[in-house]
């Protein structure tokens, strides 16, 4: 498999510290049949501004220490880049990049903002032959009540990755259902960890393949999620995904798994 959102640089955000965390890291994602992840620390304008080319040696640096250690695992560069209209700027100023350095950028979903800034954008992004990889949309409380946004994104030509953790967790229950809602409007191209370590947000990736194998009824689709379109990505080819079906509105039938909340 190839886990195309990881954050397993040490030392530069909420990640592991120390490299030795890192190499715990990484022997754990091997454990779970992942053989190449893309190294993915935050980027957010006044928080965690790493820049491309730190990305860059400290992805080199570590590759060389998975090699000292016989840790057989391939370490490509990347970043998971805030949602902000300063992309833009931040890309022509080659401070960011995309995942590999491809036209691919993994953009974390956003939290608080409007669809029409979200709209205007990923239309500009467009413009300039990105494509966007939405991080993690069934964390977004945008998108999980807004199945018409999310329409609107994968026909500007955005792609979604879902969060492992998503499909397997138990206590994620709105999080859970609006993954498995977008699988099943094929509107999830791509399952990745966005491990942060073994302890804090552990990989699940090989799990969260097998509930997706079952979600989707087919083992090459799932396969896709995990391998063929991370290929794509990293070797920074163009991939058009199938047309979604609709994606239905919100199961409210979440609510009843958290009976201490009211609404
Ligand atoms: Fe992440």
């Amino acid at each position: 498999m190839l886990d195309i959102h990881c954050h397993i640089l040490p030392g530069v955000d909420d990640g592991p510290k120390e490299l030795s965390e890192s190499l715990e890291l990484a022997r754990l994602l091997l454990l779970e049949g992942i053989s190449y992840c893309v190294a993915t620390p935050h980027f957010q304008v006044g928080m965690y501004e790493i820049g491309k080319q730190r990305v860059q040696e400290l992805v080199i640096w570590l590759n060389k220490k998975l090699a000292e250690n016989k840790i057989d695992l391939k370490v490509y560069p990347g970043m998971e880049i805030s949602f902000s209209p300063e992309i833009l700027s931040l890309l022509d100023r080659e401070e960011i990049c995309g995942i590999n350095d491809s036209r691919y950028l993994l953009i974390e979903s956003p939290q608080v903002t409007t669809p029409e800034n979200i709209n205007q954008l990923i239309f500009r992004l467009r413009l300039q032959g990105y494509v966007p990889v939405i991080a993690h949309p069934e964390r977004s409380p945008l998108l999980q009540d807004n199945p018409d946004l999310t329409l609107q994104l994968i026909n500007k030509g955005c792609l979604f990755q879902l969060n492992a953790s998503s499909l397997v967790s138990e206590n994620k229950p709105r999080e859970t259902e609006c993954a498995q809602r977008l699988i099943h409007s094929k509107a999830a191209h791509i399952l990745a960890s966005d491990a942060h370590s073994c302890d804090n947000r552990p990989p699940k990736l090989l799990h969260a393949f097998e509930r997706a194998c079952f979600l989707t009824g087919s083992r090459e689709d799932a396969y896709n999620m995990v391998s063929r379109i991370p290929e794509y990505i990293i070797s920074d080819q163009i991939y058009h995904p199938p047309e979604p079906r609709t994606v239905a509105k919100q199961n409210k039938g979440w609510k009843r798994f958290v009976p201490f909340l009211k609404f």
